[in-house]
């Protein structure tokens, strides 16, 4: 067999995978959730899942990663006894789903650049939400968001891309920060702070239910995991990178982007009146920046900009959830990459139409994916690193990095017993949730 490729430089590795990490998550769904979960209480939680979380289970995926050195797949059979591959293929499936409804949101950002260009949106914020998020217009943005992605992936130019991530991210960045300085002189600044950082423990403990599977879910999401993406990235490492490294540096950058967006989205919610308006829904987000850049000098150019930037970090995260399937199903099977890419894409375009049909039916994909799928994976991965694979795959998390034998075994029983129940009570909660909605009609 060929050698088989590694990154050509660890710092590669780690803008890949923050390029996978960093996107509609950290902008979008960061502030959305937040807004909708009481603010800080989510918060605190959140940060929680991550750290605790979040981070562990990273190491799990890397280590399956490089220790098994192939596709997501065979990878599980190579380091543990059983047939744990369905995982693998559950991350996959998670991948396509994801992308079904993370297309439709990346149509709404193609939307908001037109608007930037025309002006649609400086009137009034929330009822231009209102007539892109769904209908028609959805459809059309869907749609040309995943004939974008789409043609990246058939065409094999991904590489171009995620080099243009690279110069993106930053720019994500920046952008966060000067937009975050600007909404300190906001009116409502002072309010939303409290909202987005004072959290109040009695609000936690009587929300408990309601907010820990958003919270795990949105920590899972955000750091692409669950989807077998960082098992694959992670299986062309080299033998001398630290995973807690590279692993924690992925982390920090990524919860950085999200909370510097929050920042700037919660002086502006309820410097236009609160997080309850049109704040509380998928329409955060939207609706802030654009209530921004539309009260801003030359507003049109930097929302413009700024849009641009988001479907750069839309569209990288969109063809890695795209690529990664479409790689397994063509190198195993021996279809080209280009029509196996058109095929599955267009499956998942259509899968994606009903999203489209209001923010309640994006709720359900978004739901279905947060409360039960990524749960149930992050699950089977803890289970299978904890208790069934082999010793060597354990002790991988600890080669070509100076961690120490202790790190490597509380970290084991870390994701022996810690990480299952935390997500036992996820999944329980998520699920009863879930359950709730579709009895009440809540999604449609
Ligand atoms: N983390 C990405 C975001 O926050 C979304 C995402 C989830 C993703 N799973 C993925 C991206 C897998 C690439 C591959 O927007």
């Amino acid at each position: 067999m060929a050698q088989r490729e590694t990154w050509t430089s660890r710092i590669g590795f780690i803008f890949a995978a923050v390029g996978s990490a960093v996107g509609l998550g950290n902008i979008w769904s960061f502030p959305f959730q937040t807004a909708a979960n009481g603010g800080a209480a989510f918060l605190v939680v959140y940060l929680l899942a991550v750290f605790l979380i979040g981070f562990p289970t990273m190491m799990v995926e890397f280590v399956i990663g490089r220790r098994g050195e192939q596709n997501p797949i065979a990878s599980f059979g190579k380091i543990g006894y059983g047939n744990w591959s369905f995982t693998g293929g559950l991350g996959l499936f998670s991948s396509l789903i994801t992308l079904s409804f993370y297309s439709v949101v990346g149509g709404w950002v193609l939307s908001y650049i037109l608007g930037s260009a025309t002006g649609a949106y400086f009137g009034d914020a929330g009822a231009y939400f209102g007539s892109v998020a769904s209908g028609p217009t959805a459809i059309g943005g869907h749609l040309v968001f995943m004939v974008l992605t789409i043609g990246i992936v058939a065409s094999g130019v991904t590489d171009g891309i995620e080099r243009a991530t690279k110069v993106m991210i930053p720019g994500v960045l920046l952008l966060l920060v000067a937009l975050a300085g600007w909404a300190t002189t906001l009116d409502g600044a002072a309010e939303g702070y409290s909202y987005y950082l004072s959290p109040d423990f009695g609000v936690i403990a009587s929300n408990f239910g309601s907010i820990v599977p958003p919270a795990m879910g949105q920590a899972f999401f955000t750091l692409s995991l669950g989807f077998s993406v960082m098992i694959a990235y992670s299986s062309y490492l080299g033998r001398d990178d630290s995973l807690p490294a590279d692993g924690g540096a992925i982390v920090v950058v990524n919860t950085l982007i999200a909370l510097l967006a929050g920042f700037v989205v919660f002086p502006i919610l309820f410097a236009t009146g609160g997080a309850e308006g049109a704040g509380g829904g998928a329409g955060t987000a939207f609706v802030a920046l654009a209530g921004a850049f539309g009260s801003l000098p030359a507003g049109g150019i930097i929302g413009f900009f700024f849009f641009a930037v988001l479907l750069f970090a839309a569209l990288s995260s969109s063809i890695s959830l795209l690529e990664v399937p479409v790689s397994y199903v063509s190198e195993n099977y021996g279809y080209k990459r280009s029509t196996t890419a058109v095929a599955m894409g267009g499956l998942i375009a259509v899968i994606g139409v009903p999203a489209t049909f209001g923010t309640s039916w994006l709720g359900f994909y978004n739901d279905l994916v947060f409360k039960l799928l990524l749960p149930i994976s992050v699950l089977l991965l803890a289970v299978f690193v904890g208790w069934v694979a082999d010793r060597e795959a354990v002790d991988e998390l600890g080669r070509g990095s100076s961690v120490g034998e202790s790190f490597t075994s509380a970290w084991l029983w870390w994701v022996r017993l810690v990480v299952p129940v935390a997500v036992i009570v996820t999944l329980y909660l998520g699920v009863e949730a879930l359950y709730t909605g579709l009895a009440s009609g809540a999604y449609f």
